[in-house]
C-alpha cells in the first residue's frame, strides 16, 4: 500500500498545501515547528478517521479559519482509491466519493502505522497505554473485535451508574452476566491475537537487534481464568468483588482494567531494559503489528517514522532498513537529515515545498465539493472506555 498525493486546507498550519509522494516514501526535513509532524498527522488521519495525537478535530482547523479539509489517494494492489476528511463542527469522510459513516468501514481501508517519539509510553507508562496498542491493533486484524468492544463500552457505563442507586439483585445479576459474557469475548480476542503475535514480535526483535535476548509478551488479567471457561470465572470474581464495587461505584474488574507484561530475558521491560532496547521493542511491537496486517490483508502498511530512528545505534537501523525497505512506503521525519544518510530514500525538504505552495487557493470547484461534504457530515468513532483505575 502507498500513498501517491495530498491535499491539506486550513490543516494545523497548512494554508493550501499540495504534494506528491514517491513510490518508497521520503525523508521529511525541515526545522522544528515547520509542520513534519503535522504532515504525518494528515497522513494518518485516513487510517483512523481521527488524529494519532489525540488531539480533537476543532484543534486541527488552522488558527482563525472554520474548517478543515485533507484529500489524499493511496494505492493498493494496483487499484487507486481516493480519500477526502472534511471537518467544520461535523466531520465527513469518503472514500471514492463514497460516504463512510463508521470507524469500523474505515478501518478495512488503509494501514498505516505511524511511530511516535511517545511510543516509549507503551512500555513506562500506565496499563491504558498497553491496552489502547493492543485495542488499536486488534481493531486493525479482526474487524468484528470494534463492535464487541462498543457493546462492552455501553454495558460497563450503565453497570457503573447501576452502583449509584439502590438497586435490586436481579438487575445487578443481567449486567453482570452481559458484562461477564463480552468481557470474556474481548478477552478471547486479545488471548488469540497475543498468541500470533508473539512469534512475530520475537523474531522481529531479534532482527533489530542482531542478538538473540527473549522477548515475551504476556496478558495480564484482573483475574485467574481457565481459557475454556472465562465467563464463569469473571462471573465469580465479580460476585466476590460486589461489596467493594459498591463502595467505589464501579467496576472494578474486567478487560477495561487488563494490561500486558513485556519481558527481556525473562525480566520485566520497565525495569530492566536501556534506553536503546526500550527503544528498539517498541519499534519491534509496531513493525510486528504491519507484518500481522500483511498477513491479514496481504498488503504492506505505510511506515512512518516520526523522527523514532535517531536513538538506534548504527547496527540496528541498518537491520531495520533491511527488514523493511524492500516493501514498505516510508516516511521518515527529521530535523536532522545526518541521522539517516544510510536510508537510501529522496529528501523532501519541507521549508522550500510550503514555500512553493505559499500562493495557492482553494478553487470554486473545490469549495463546493467541500460544502457538499459539509452537509453530508456524520461519523461514528472508535469507543472510548471509562476512564476506571
Ligand atoms: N491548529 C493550528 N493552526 C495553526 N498552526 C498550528 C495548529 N496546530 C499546530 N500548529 C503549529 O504547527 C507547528 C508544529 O508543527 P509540527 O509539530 O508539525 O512541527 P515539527 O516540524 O514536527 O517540529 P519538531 O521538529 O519540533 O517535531 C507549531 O508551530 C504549531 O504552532
Ligand atoms: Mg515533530
Amino acid at each position: 500500500m502507498r500513498i501517491k498525493s495530498i491535499k491539506l486546507n486550513n490543516f494545523r498550519n497548512y494554508e493550501t498545501f499540495s504534494f506528491e509522494f514517491s513510490k518508497e516514501g521520503c525523508i521529511i526535513v525541515g526545522k522544528n515547528g515547520i509542520g513534519k509532524t503535522n504532515l504525518l498527522e494528515a497522513i494518518t488521519y485516513f487510517a483512523y478517521g481521527k488524529s494519532i495525537l489525540n488531539s480533537r478535530d476543532n484543534e486541527l482547523v488552522r488558527f482563525n479559519e472554520k474548517f478543515f479539509r485533507i484529500s489524499a489517494l493511496f494505492e493498493n494492489h494496483q487499484v487507486d482509491n481516493s480519500f477526502a476528511i472534511s471537518y467544520q463542527n461535523v466531520k465527513s469522510i469518503k472514500v471514492n466519493d463514497m460516504w463512510v459513516k463508521k470507524i469500523s468501514e474505515l478501518y478495512q481501508y488503509l494501514q498505516i502505522i505511524y511511530f511516535s517519539p511517545d511510543d516509549i509510553n507503551i512500555i513506562i507508562n500506565t496499563p491504558k497505554n498497553r491496552r489502547s496498542f493492543l485495542d488499536l491493533s486488534i481493531y486493525k486484524v479482526f474487524w468484528g473485535y470494534i463492535e464487541i468492544m462498543k457493546m462492552y463500552q455501553n454495558v460497563l457505563v450503565q453497570r457503573n451508574a447501576l452502583f449509584k442507586t439502590d438497586y435490586h439483585k436481579a438487575e445487578k445479576n443481567a449486567w453482570d452476566e452481559q458484562l461477564a459474557s463480552m468481557g470474556a469475548e474481548i478477552i478471547d480476542y486479545r488471548l488469540k491475537f497475543l498468541e500470533r503475535f508473539a512469534p512475530i514480535f520475537q523474531k522481529t526483535y531479534e532482527t533489530i537487534s542482531g542478538n538473540s535476548e527473549k522477548i515475551e509478551i504476556e496478558y495480564i488479567s484482573q483475574f485467574k481464568f481457565d481459557h475454556k471457561h472465562i465467563k464463569r470465572d469473571f462471573l465469580n470474581e465479580l460476585k466476590k468483588k460486589e461489596d467493594r464495587e459498591k463502595f467505589l461505584q464501579r467496576t472494578i474488574v474486567g478487560p477495561h482494567l487488563d494490561d500486558l507484561l513485556i519481558k527481556i530475558n525473562g525480566n520485566p521491560v520497565i525495569m530492566y531494559a536501556s534506553q536503546g532496547q526500550k527503544r528498539s521493542i517498541v519499534i519491534a511491537l509496531k513493525i510486528a503489528l504491519a507484518e500481522m496486517i500483511y498477513k491479514s490483508t496481504s498488503s504492506f502498511p505505510i511506515l512512518l517514522f516520526d523522527d523514532t530512528l535517531a536513538e538506534l545505534d548504527k547496527d540496528r537501523s541498518r537491520n531495520l532498513i533491511e527488514l523493511l525497505a524492500k516493501n514498505h512506503q516510508i516516511f521518515i521525519a527529521t530535523p536532522n537529515k545526518e541521522h539517516y544518510t544510510h536510508f537510501n530514500l529522496p529528501i523532501l525538504n519541507l521549508e522550500e515545498l510550503i514555500d512553493e505552495n505559499k500562493n495557492k487557493v482553494m478553487q470554486d470547484t473545490q469549495i463546493e465539493t467541500l460544502e457538499k461534504e459539509l452537509e453530508n457530515g456524520g461519523f461514528e468513532e472508535e469507543p472510548q472506555m471509562p476512564e476506571a483505575e
